[in-house]
This record gives structure tokens, C-alpha cells and sequence, in this order.
């Protein structure tokens, strides 16, 4: 396994409709290789997610996991998203605080959908049709926003909040932020 360039903003794929994985494509042992590069990118980057167009392939394709060292039952397990479609589901959005790998180390609050329906297949082209909630549905938003060109900073409704990573740490971090919500995606 290898971890893999992340790239940053500023970079034009992180600004392009990224293309759908074909099937015969992703069963390939090079893409299922490449799965595993991402998976060990994302774990060496200490995030919580990782879009495709993240480490410059415009496919789309996620990973996202977020162990919760206080509350174990808490944690997200692995999950390899290909191809996805998301559909909000009813709720007023909720504001809690993002920060992106490709744009390290600021921290911004963000409104997403509390609740979704995510539908698409996993690395071995089985279907996957399920609800997501709460934290996991914010960490699916910003990945699959990730697939269309779109950076956490576009969906800030107010810029008041952006912050360095060390200033929030200091003044803004509240008590509930600090584990797997505090890390970037
Ligand atoms: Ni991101």
C-alpha cells in the first residue's frame, strides 16, 4: 500500500464533476489497489474522509471512517462509497464545525442535512441503499459535495467562523468538539 498526494485547493480537479467509476473498472486489482492507497491516505492524513478528487482522480468515488477513541460505540466503521447518489431527508440543517484535508488546517461551521438516504455501490460493486444520520450524514455531504467541485467553504453561510486549526483549538473548540469531529475530511 502507498499513501497518496493530497492535493490542495487551488487545483483544478478539486473544482471538476468528477465521472462515474465504471463497474469492469473498479474490479480491477489496479482500482482495488488504488481503494486500499486511499483508505492508508486517509488514515496517514488522520482524517475522517477522502474523495477520489483528493489525490487528483476525478472518479466518484469516498472513504470515510471515524474511530471514536472515548466512545467506541460511537465510532463510524470503514466504508468504501462508489457511485453515489444522496437524497436529504426531512429536517431543519444542522451547523457543526468541518475542516478539509485539501485545505488543512482551518476549521469553518457548516450546515449540512441531518439525515440522508445514500445510495450507490461499495468496492465490490454491491449495492448499498441506507439512511445516514448525524455525524455520518455531515462527513457523506462533504465528500459527495467533493465529487461535484464543492469545498466546505461554499457551503459557510457566514465566513465569521472561519479559523486557523490553532486559534479554534484556543477559542472557539466547544466541549463536544474534540475526537473524530475536530479531525478534516
Ligand atoms: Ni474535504
Amino acid at each position: 500500500m502507498a499513501v497518496l498526494p493530497i492535493v490542495r485547493m487551488g487545483n483544478p480537479v478539486l473544482r471538476t464533476a468528477a465521472a462515474p467509476v465504471p463497474q469492469e473498472t473498479l474490479a480491477e486489482p489496479a482500482t482495488q489497489q488504488w481503494i486500499d492507497d486511499m483508505i492508508e491516505t486517509m488514515h496517514d492524513a488522520d482524517g475522517v474522509g477522502l474523495a477520489a478528487p483528493q489525490v487528483g482522480v476525478a472518479w466518484q468515488l469516498f472513504v470515510y471512517q471515524a474511530e471514536d477513541d472515548e466512545d467506541p460505540a460511537a465510532g463510524i466503521p470503514l466504508a468504501v462509497i462508489v457511485n453515489p447518489m444522496i437524497e436529504p431527508l426531512a429536517g431543519e440543517p444542522v451547523f457543526d464545525w468541518e475542516g478539509c484535508l485539501s485545505i488543512p488546517d482551518l476549521r469553518g461551521l457548516v450546515p449540512r442535512h441531518p439525515a440522508l438516504r445514500l445510495r450507490g455501490v461499495d468496492r465490490h460493486g454491491r449495492p448499498i441503499d441506507r439512511v445516514v444520520e448525524g455525524f455520518e450524514a455531515r462527513i457523506v455531504q462533504h465528500e459527495f459535495d467533493h465529487l461535484n467541485g464543492v469545498l466546505f467553504l461554499d457551503r459557510m453561510r457566514d465566513l465569521a467562523s472561519l479559523s486557523f486549526l490553532d486559534e479554534w483549538q484556543e477559542f472557539l473548540r466547544g466541549a463536544g468538539d474534540d475526537g473524530p469531529h475536530a479531525k478534516a475530511e
